[in-house]
């Protein structure tokens, strides 16, 4: 498990990028100002893997969303900005997530996972 460094400055806002880490893809997603509203506004009540959207971002970078790209029911990759929920749909078996990653519609129950990561500066991140 090497750590890698993703340069998210070419990462247009609205865009989502797919890496891999570990063998395993990553989806980044530069999200707009509108979605990250609707994502803090998101009642934990309203969740089936109830988790704020500040607790799923690092603090001051609402902006980026990193999660693991492999649906919580049976692995497939979801593709993005599908769905009710803006943010992720699963062609396999129907599951949805918003723009938090977070599950909305079964068969899915558990939210996207997040890697590791961490700022290395304001447009790097180092996952792992
Ligand atoms: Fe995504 Fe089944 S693998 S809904």
């Amino acid at each position: 498990g090497v750590p890698i460094e993703v340069n998210l400055a070419p990462i247009a806002e609205g865009q989502i990028i797919s890496i891999f880490w570990r063998g395993k893809p990553i989806f980044i997603r530069h999200r707009t100002a509108q979605e990250i509203a609707a994502e803090e506004a998101t009642r934990l009540s309203d969740l089936m893997d109830p988790q704020a959207d500040a607790d799923r971002v690092k603090a001051g970078k609402a902006q980026w969303l990193v999660v693991y790209a492999s649906c919580t029911h049976l692995g497939c990759i979801p593709l993005g900005k599908q769905g009710d929920w803006g943010g992720w749909f699963c062609p396999c078996h129907g599951s949805q997530y918003d723009a938090s990653g977070r599950v909305r519609h079964g068969p899915a129950e558990l939210n996207l996972p997040i890697p590791p990561y961490a700022f290395v500066d304001d447009k790097t991140i180092r996952i792992g």
